[in-house]
């Protein structure tokens, strides 16, 4: 699929910008704090119906102005239909409209304009907290499939009733065991999931790292409190008895101390640990990888490419490097990419290009 056009009022810096865009790359350019990321974020926000960046709805809003408004037009090979999502953000809240009706749930929006996104915060996606790597794979696992998030937050609702269970000085044993049961259940078809995606993304990662990085090897581990997958009865009785040793522990430390909930997942580039021994290059083409593995992954799902977000990915790499990412590129879906120095540009023939001055977009190339 690709974006024909967008158009922004009140977002951000912009107060009213239409933009055409085509397949291929698209490059935004323009000098520091001129509103590339801005630009990328809207496309992002009309696809997963949030920002990427750890801020509220109503910052997206330009200041002094009460409610914002983003429309955006894509088409879609495999359907061969044009569509079109609107959202309005205000301060009491965020509406979208889905070729102009509106969307009944936030969760709704997703999976129409699908996407794939790498932002400069990812850089350090495999030094931050585990808690972000699990959003990740949560994140990517919903996209594929509804019953997973479903599941997922079935899990967070019993496991903090089991922790409250447990912070009680004398907590009622039977209703723990019920409790404990019913986290397993959920501990399944969660973990099931997630060590079938880090499988899969694996193989995808590794064609890819090797096109950028050809004498290296990327290498990712889905690190578990729980045991391998089998059969749902051996993996249950398993977990029981990881719980049962347990127990002494879970009653010191008052909270439960095995499940998905404590899951990480780790990369080694060359056998060598991503967040103790590479540099931040390496770990943001290893980030790279990952991210165009999901877009293989949604486009072996869905049927057709999803859309490429790449904000400042070419920062702190060497020509070679930015080269054999921008020759990945070339391959895929229709992508938007930012970059400060126009230098890097011109290592890629096709491209378009649109540079921001002065809050408007306009095409040069
Ligand atoms: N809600 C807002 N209203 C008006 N301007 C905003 C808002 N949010 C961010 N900006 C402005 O956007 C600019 C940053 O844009 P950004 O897209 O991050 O730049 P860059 O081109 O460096 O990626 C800053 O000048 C900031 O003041
Ligand atoms: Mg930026």
């Amino acid at each position: 699929m690709y974006v024909k056009s967008l158009n922004l009022k009140s977002f951000r810096n912009y107060d009213n910008v239409s933009v055409s865009f085509e397949p291929g790359i698209n490059f935004i350019v323009g000098n520091n704090g001129t509103g590339k990321t801005n630009l990328v974020e809207a496309i992002y926000f009309l696809s997963l119906s949030r920002s990427f960046k750890k801020c509220s709805d109503e910052d997206l809003i330009k200041r002094d102005k009460t409610s914002a408004e983003l429309t955006i037009e894509y088409f879609s090979e495999k359907d061969k239909e044009e569509h079109l999502i609107g959202a309005t953000i205000t301060k009491k809240g965020k509406a979208f409209y889905f070729d102009r009706e509106k969307v009944p749930q936030l969760s709704k929006v997703l999976g129409n304009l699908s996407s794939t996104s790498y932002d400069p915060s990812s850089v350090f996606m495999f030094k931050d907290d585990p808690q972000e790597r699990r959003r990740f794979l949560d994140e990517t696992l919903g996209v594929l499939s509804k019953d997973y998030l479903y599941t997922l937050s079935r899990y967070k609702k019993i496991l903090k009733e089991r922790n409250t269970a447990l912070s009680q000085s004398e907590y009622d044993r039977d209703v723990l065991a019920v409790l404990t049961k019913e986290l397993i259940k959920c501990d399944y078809i969660i973990a099931k999931q997630r060590f079938g995606l880090v499988e899969r993304l694996n193989t995808l990662v590794d064609e890819i790292f090797r096109e950028i990085e050809p004498n290296k090897k990327l290498v990712l581990k889905y690190v578990s409190t729980l045991p391998n997958i089998t059969d749902s009865k051996t993996f249950m009785e398993q977990v029981e008895i990881l719980f049962e040793k347990k127990k002494s522990e879970e009653a010191i430390k008052k909270c439960t101390l095995i499940g998905i909930h404590r899951d990480d997942l780790k990369a080694k580039i060359d056998n060598q640990d991503l967040d103790s021994y590479c540099s931040q290059g390496q770990n943001r083409l290893a980030t790279f990888a990952l991210k165009m593995a999901v877009a293989k992954l949604i486009e072996e799902i869905k049927g057709e490419k999803p859309i490429i977000i790449l904000d400042d990915v070419l920062s702190d790499l060497d020509i070679t490097r930015c080269k054999n990412i921008l020759m990945y590129l070339e391959k895929g879906g229709q992508t938007f990419i930012t970059v400060a120095e126009i230098g890097k540009v011109e290592l890629t023939k096709n491209y378009k290009l649109y540079e921001i001055d002065n809050n408007e977009i306009v095409r040069r190339r």
